[in-house]
């Protein structure tokens, strides 16, 4: 079975054909981020325009690339949330205008489910396991039973941990997204320049929690602060993306191991903008060579970020239930309220 899937809820205007579920046969992403980067972030009217003015040829790419035709898919998905609205609605209002003239079924996906599901057009991965989920608008970790059935045990209780890495950069003027940025900067600064703290979020219901905003705040303007005692001012850049980064994900670290120590799930599923971060990699694959019972899974690059496979992947999914969306289903901008739980 061939799905076409669409996803537009950001600044990634992005189709692709996945056949049964796993064999990628296209996966094509038209970046808007030059026409965003002299704004430093995303400026929504102009997103949902480029996604207007784009959406034809980028599925008409996918559908070359994969060497098929409009009559040779089967089903057609789209993001519906959460994301920018403007945006979500032309990806989704292309899918239903196709499966409607083409009388096949549409199915709306939300977006964090998806980025769950794109390791598993790479691996396969035993239900249950530890979801990390981190991307611009998004920090979570969760227990997922199912593609569809996850148990938040720990979100941002503010900022989402790409938005920090994209703030930063966008305050130093070092480009935009800044995760990349940041990531490639800190390969060659000093990761323990500047002791930037950790939130003090360990207690009850917070167990699990991050929170960002103190370290944007310390990174941005309190670095004579925390800055170690051999740093001399002025600052290197590359000192403070180094210690910024290095902070950012040991918070993650923090509560994503207290979740692994608590639930006894040994395998964690990384998905998201944030899980190309090299250093995040790096330290859990040290952690893997140490223990080998731990498992962390990893998307490729090209599915960490926002792209229309992990939408055509999990849309197979519910297919094969069976379960179809109906033609009124509206696009949403937050996003969805999943089960919250503890071990
Ligand atoms: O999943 P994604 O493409 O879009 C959203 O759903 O938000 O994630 C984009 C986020 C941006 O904040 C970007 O700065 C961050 O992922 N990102 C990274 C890296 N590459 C992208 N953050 C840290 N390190 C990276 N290498
Ligand atoms: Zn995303």
């Amino acid at each position: 079975m061939k799905v076409l899937g669409i996803e537009t809820s950001c600044d990634e205007c992005a189709a692709a054909i996945v056949e049964d579920g796993k064999y990628i046969l296209s996966n094509i992403v038209a970046t808007q981020i030059p026409v965003h980067a002299k704004y430093k972030g995303v400026v929504p009217e102009i997103a949902s325009r480029k996604h207007t003015e784009w959406i034809n040829l980028v599925v008409q790419e996918a559908l070359d690339n994969a060497k098929v035709e409009v009559k040779d898919i089967d089903a057609v998905a789209a993001t519906s949330r959460p994301g920018l609205l403007g945006s979500l609605l032309v990806g989704l209002g292309f899918a239903k205008a196709f499966a409607w003239a083409r009388g096949i079924p549409f199915i709306a996906i939300d977006h964090m489910l998806a980025h769950l599901y794109a390791p598993m057009l790479e691996h396969t991965v035993q239900y249950p396991f530890l979801g990390l989920l981190v991307s611009g608008g998004h920090s979570i970790i969760c227990r997922a039973d199912n593609y569809d059935d996850i148990t938040v045990l720990g979100a941002t209780i503010d900022d989402a941990v790409g938005e920090a890495f994209d703030k930063v950069s966008g305050f130093y003027d070092l480009g935009y997204p800044g995760g990349k940025v940041i990531d490639d900067l800190a390969g060659t600064g000093d990761s323990n320049a500047f002791k930037f703290p950790l939130p003090s979020l360990h207690k009850g219901d917070h167990r699990y929690d991050l929170s960002y905003s103190g370290l944007k705040t310390a990174a941005v303007n309190q670095l004579d602060l925390f800055c170690a005692p051999h740093i001399n001012k002025p600052y290197k850049l590359s000192d403070i993306a180094a210690s910024f980064q290095k902070t950012a994900i040991d918070i993650l670290l923090r509560s994503l191991f207290r979740a692994i120590e608590d639930t006894g799930l040994n395998t964690v599923v990384a998905g998201g903008g944030v899980a190309a971060n090299s250093y995040l990699r790096s330290v859990l694959a040290k952690h893997m060579e140490v223990n080998r019972e731990l498992t962390f899974i990893f998307p490729s690059m090209e599915l960490c970020g926002d792209n229309g496979a992990m939408i055509a992947g999990l849309a197979y999914q519910y297919l094969l239930q069976g379960i179809h969306s109906p033609l009124k289903e509206i696009a949403s901008a937050r996003v969805k309220s999943f089960k919250r739980g503890y071990p």
